[in-house]
């Protein structure tokens, strides 16, 4: 895991866009992870800001692929995760709807979306750059603790603080859907590079937890630490509790430029 603190969430977004149009550049049919939440969005206007100064890759042959969806809502609703990424992302890039890909909430497909979500992840040949962000209990995607370290693709109960978090982006906290369909973390785990990114003091004790505590379904982000390509991006708040900073600070100082991300 290499661990890389940074200044701020615009330094953030200008160095996990590197490594997004990177990946396009080397493999133009390259299929992309993405996320929601907040923490992403700078990244995302940064790709579409390069995008439109003529400045970034082809995004032709790029397939995505969401990490999680809401269950309940009426589709096409605009905090639908489909909705949100393409409203957020894939349309300011010019990624055509047919080439993104999320998990099927609608009612009568709802016992077979996982294993179909998987399925079509597969199909694709897998993810190459998974862009994660982290929530302040430790879920991934919508993975809460609790989650095996091995489970797929498939329906989860959102924790009480998950929806307080997320009552934001609805009218009122009611809103807020009590069930979500996410890919597993044993899903997530097969991506080829992960990119967590993560900003502010709200996510400091997430971050630490998992960066240096223990691998435990109780932070179900402590999971990476089993994977061999994974890169966390922290501003200065999120990095605050990790007992091994200077150390981080060092390394990175230190990188040789042709190693890259
Ligand atoms: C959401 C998403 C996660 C995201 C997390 C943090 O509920 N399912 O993928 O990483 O919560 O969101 P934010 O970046 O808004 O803090």
């Amino acid at each position: 895991m290499e661990v890389v603190p940074l200044g701020s969430a615009s330094e953030i977004a200008v160095l996990a866009a590197d490594v997004i149009e990177a990946v396009v550049r080397r493999k133009r049919a390259a299929v992309l992870g993405l996320a929601t939440g907040s923490t992403p969005l700078p990244v995302y206007q940064e790709l579409i800001r390069r995008h439109n100064a003529a400045a970034g890759p082809a995004y032709d042959g790029v397939t995505c692929f969401n990490l999680d969806e809401y269950v309940g809502l009426p589709a096409g609703h605009e905090q639908s995760y489909r909705a949100t990424i393409a409203r957020e992302l894939t349309d300011g890039l010019g990624i055509s709807p047919a080439q993104v890909n999320g998990p099927d909430p609608s009612p009568a497909e709802l016992p077979t979306a996982g294993e179909r979500y998987e399925a079509l992840i597969k199909a694709a040949g897998g993810v190459d750059v998974q862009l994660l962000g982290i929530g302040s209990d430790g879920h991934l995607a919508f993975n809460e603790p609790g989650s095996s370290l091995a489970s797929r693709t498939r329906i989860k109960t959102l924790t009480a603080q998950t929806r307080k978090d997320n009552a934001r982006f609805f009218d009122s906290p009611d809103e807020v859907p009590t069930h979500v369909l996410t890919q597993g973390l044993g899903t997530v785990l097969e991506a080829r590079h992960l990119l967590l990114i993560a900003t502010g003091d709200g996510k400091a004790a997430a971050a630490a937890a998992a960066v240096e505590g223990p691998v435990s379904a109780s932070c179900p982000a402590s999971v990476l630490q089993l994977h061999p390509h994974v890169t966390v991006l922290l501003d200065q708040a999120a990095a605050s509790r990790l007992d091994r900073l200077d150390y981080y600070t060092e390394v990175y100082a230190a990188k040789p430029t042709w190693q890259g991300l």
